[in-house]
């Protein structure tokens, strides 16, 4: 029979590595506490228009990457490709903005884009996001890039690079089109089909196309950052300013451009060598008239979102948390093996995890499926230690033996493992 395979690009997640991925959400969720972000959880699906009226009809997400579904009634339906547009919605729809601003929500979870799959691009991905509302002082900026720098920092994810760019508000962006449009005019017979088309619809993004021959094509393009009303190059000079003032390096970068249409002011990226072509690891930026937009009241914002798969990638084995100690009960012979399960859920309910492989009858079988289970202890206990009340305790490390009594083997495990 012809088995069944998951979807090309989307991955499962398997028991080895899971805890590396609690150990990046629980870091995570702790950065976001610390910073004041509280968690918000919308749906994964959303009618289409939100995500084209957005992240724009014209991008690469919206033209070509969305998965997108009729719904029974005929509704079009899409699978988030990110946070931030339902996030806003949720923000716009529940009213939110009549409560104290600021306010700061924070996410975690899968999102979908029909991406070539590769190392670190996957159709099923997962971002851990925050969006911070009510504020347009460059403060805020530097607190949600300072946030996405000490998260990423604290994980020691080798070779990372802040790259900051400013897109100007979007009269400053009226401006600068026009300058750019007839400078791509003057190249476009070096660059690719697809930019030609972008020339028209979102001559922007043509500064980051990864084509070779675009690149150099636009090597000398005028800057948006030359272009910027005094109040937009001021925000980015305080924005600048403030993360040297917290010693977090940074690159210009006047071909940032981001994928997304909601952008204003401050753009940033965080790219790492370590990725290959994938090279960002998080990215984000300031979107004043995003509220607006989806029918909310003016309520500028700014945030960020990182990919999980990206971060796993690059997390070094060393920063992972030990695993807690796991005692193996080798229970054998006929009261042996009736007090090994009594003796594994007291330990449980203890607090202490057990195990057992009900498979094995001989202490041999047992104790090689203890050194499998990566279990740091086993108890042997067969019909003897049952008679006489007490049981070996063996390091399996260290092969060192000890015999506790069985009524106190609980509380002789919960002292062992809060001592390591
Ligand atoms: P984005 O740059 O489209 O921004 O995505 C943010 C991050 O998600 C990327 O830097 C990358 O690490 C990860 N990512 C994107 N696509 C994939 C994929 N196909 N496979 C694996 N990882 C991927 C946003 O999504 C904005 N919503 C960020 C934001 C929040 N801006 C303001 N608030």
């Amino acid at each position: 029979m012809m088995t069944i395979k998951g979807i090309k690009g989307v991955k499962d997640i398997l028991p080895e590595e899971t805890p590396r991925w609690r150990f990046i959400e629980e870091r995570a969720t702790r950065w976001a506490g610390r910073y004041g972000f509280r968690e918000i959880r919308v749906p994964i699906f959303e009618v289409t228009a939100l995500f084209a009226r957005s992240i724009g009809a014209t991008t690469d997400i919206v033209e070509k990457e969305m998965y997108t579904f009729p719904d029974r009634d005929g509704t079009s339906l899409t699978l988030r490709p990110e946070g931030t547009a339902g996030t806003v919605r949720a923000f716009v729809e529940h009213n939110r903005a009549a409560n104290p601003l600021p306010q700061k929500y924070f996410y975690l979870g899968p999102m979908f884009r029909h991406e070539r799959p590769q190392a670190g691009r996957l159709r099923q991905f997962h971002q851990f996001g925050v969006e911070y509302f009510g504020t347009q002082d460059a403060r805020a900026d530097i607190e949600v890039i300072s946030l996405l720098w000490r998260f990423l920092s604290d994980l020691h994810l080798p070779d990372l690079t802040l790259e900051m760019n400013s897109l100007g508000t979007s009269t400053d962006r009226a401006t600068y089109l026009p300058v750019l449009v007839s400078f791509l005019k003057g190249r476009s017979a070096r660059l690719c089909d697809n930019c030609k088309r972008r020339m028209e619809t979102n001559p922007l993004r043509v500064l980051d196309c990864k084509v070779p021959e675009c690149r150099a094509a636009t090597e000398d393009a005028p800057h948006l950052t030359s272009h910027l009303s005094p109040d937009a190059k001021s925000h980015f000079d305080q924005v600048l300013g403030g993360l040297t003032a917290l010693d977090i390096p940074y690159k210009l970068n006047p071909r940032l451009v981001r994928g997304l249409d909601y952008y204003c002011l401050t753009a940033f990226e965080i790219t790492s060598t370590h990725l290959g072509a994938q090279n960002a690891v998080g990215a984000g930026g300031r979107y004043d008239g995003l509220v607006e937009a989806l029918g909310g009241p003016k309520t500028p914002a700014v945030g960020f979102a990182v990919g999980l798969e990206r971060i796993s990638l690059m997390l070094p084995d060393h920063s992972l948390p030990e695993m807690p100690p796991t005692v193996y009960v080798a229970a054998f012979g006929s009261e042996g093996s009736q007090a090994g399960v009594l003796l594994q859920e007291q330990l449980r309910q203890a607090g202490v995890p057990a195990q057992s492989d009900y498979r094995s009858g001989t202490l041999k079988a047992h104790l090689r499926q203890a050194d499998r289970a990566k279990c740091r202890y086993a108890v042997l206990l067969g019909d003897d230690e049952v008679k006489r009340g007490s049981a070996t305790v063996r390091d399996m490390e260290t092969k060192a033996q000890e015999d506790v009594v069985l009524a106190q083997l609980p509380s002789y495990f919960l002292r062992v493992i809060s001592a390591s």
